[in-house]
């Protein structure tokens, strides 16, 4: 799958996050929700195409393989439960986080098939079946109204709620998640 060179991205599409150090955590959730977004899109343009992207299909399954896990565990491991310990009961947030975290089930469920879509792909040769076309629509469907609910709920209350105590332990569980808090203490310590 060659192609486009490593670190080179198609024209408007941002990049991985970059990570929050030493920002907001929030603010690093806001940004790796709109790389989010971005990614759904380009899973629904990748179902259509006659000749499926090889550098697309690649690009995608590392977001799945690599980006969207930690996500997923970013918010179960830690926002969720300071979410759900902040909150008042005025402001009903746990039906929300049920809701969410079903839908972070459902998402997890079906990674392992979509990869299996992807990977079964013909690139530059035949267009996805409408059975497979289907199942990526569907996925990236789901995934974006799974964020378009974060973005309006939930990452509103985490900035109303969550103290500054709060924001130290999310950096450090997002830190840990990707092997970075080594680095950092390495930093520290030099
Ligand atoms: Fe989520
Ligand atoms: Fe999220």
């Amino acid at each position: 799958m060659g192609g486009r060179q490593s670190g080179e991205r198609q024209a408007g599409c941002p990049a991985p996050s970059d990570f929050p150090l030493p920002g907001n955590a929030l603010d690093f959730f806001h940004q790796d929700h709109l790389r989010k977004r971005e990614v759904c899109a380009r899973i629904s343009r990748l179902s259509e195409l006659e000749a499926p992207d090889a550098d697309e299909i690649c690009d995608i399954m590392s977001f799945l393989t690599h980006e969207l896990p930690p996500h997923l565990a970013d918010e179960e491991q830690d926002l969720f439960p300071l979410l759900a310990r902040r909150c008042r009961p005025e402001d009903e947030i746990e039906p929300v986080i049920a809701r969410l975290a079903a839908d972070h089930r459902r998402i997890r469920d079906r990674i392992p098939g979509i990869l299996a879509v992807l990977k079964a792909a013909d690139p530059g040769g035949k267009a996805f079946s409408d059975e497979h076309r289907a199942r990526l629509h569907r996925f990236s469907t789901d995934l974006l109204q799974h964020l378009i609910l974060e973005y309006a709920i939930v990452l509103p209350f985490a900035r109303l709620r969550l103290n500054r105590r709060d924001m130290g332990l999310l950096q450090k569980g997002m830190l840990r998640r990707r092997g970075l808090d080594r680095l950092l203490e390495a930093c520290d310590a030099g």
